[in-house]
């Protein structure tokens, strides 16, 4: 990182927008149109014939429902020996760019100058789920995440910045961006459930989430 903080959000930057905050997670409805989403998911279609989707295994030996891959200088990945970012598809090829429009929504929600290293793409099927976690395994938590949901709704969860406690539940829509930082970038989250049928923005249905991080 260079000596210029860049976390700061520059004053030329887009007006607050978000129409609510749960345990200070921001949430930017219906902030891509239906063509801007139907844009992306084409977009996203090359990403992943470049980049094929694959189910990690997790750290306990089973394999994750929800199938991934990823954009940028670095890629998301699991297996039995832990989570962790890498440079490379599985396949051996390197992680595709990240598409400029989805750098775009990053600027527009966060108003960094810094871009994020990682486009981590979720594929959720009817059946697919995704328990509370943290997002950390970046190396500077001063960046917040954003999470792009694309297609089915998703019931998201959102718990605290330990594990249990009360949550809160929200339906994310397609089209809506979420934004974890500050208070909340170590909030604990998941998705319960997608409602399938409820977007024709995917014709064979199911969810795509988009998450950027910066992370290192
Ligand atoms: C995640 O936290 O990794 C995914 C969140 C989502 O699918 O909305
Ligand atoms: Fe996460």
């Amino acid at each position: 990182m260079s000596d210029k903080d860049e976390r700061q959000p520059d004053d030329t930057g887009p007006a607050p927008s978000a129409d609510l905050a749960v345990r200070g997670v921001q949430v930017f409805r219906a902030r891509l149109g239906v063509s801007e989403q139907s844009d992306l998911v084409a977009t996203l279609r090359a990403v992943i014939r470049a980049a094929p989707l694959f189910s990690p295994m997790t750290p306990y030996g089973r394999p994750m429902r929800v199938r991934m891959t990823s954009a940028g200088r670095y890629g998301w990945y699991s297996d039995r020996t832990g989570y962790r970012y890498r440079t490379r598809h599985p396949s051996g090829v390197e992680w595709p760019p990240i598409p400029p429009q989805v750098l775009e929504i990053w600027s527009g929600v966060t108003g960094l100058a810094r871009m994020p290293d990682c486009c981590l793409i979720n594929f959720y099927d009817a059946q697919a789920r995704m328990g509370m976690h943290q997002d950390r395994d970046e190396a500077d938590f001063g960046y917040p995440v954003v999470s792009v949901s694309l297609g089915d709704d998703a019931l998201f969860r959102i718990g605290n910045t330990t594990r249990g406690g009360k949550t809160e539940s929200l339906w994310l829509n397609s089209g809506d961006v979420l934004v974890m930082g500050g208070e909340s970038r170590l909030i604990y989250h998941g998705v319960d459930r997608v409602r399938p049928g409820s977007s024709t923005l995917l014709p064979r249905g199911g969810r795509i989430n988009l998450t950027l991080r910066v992370v290192d």
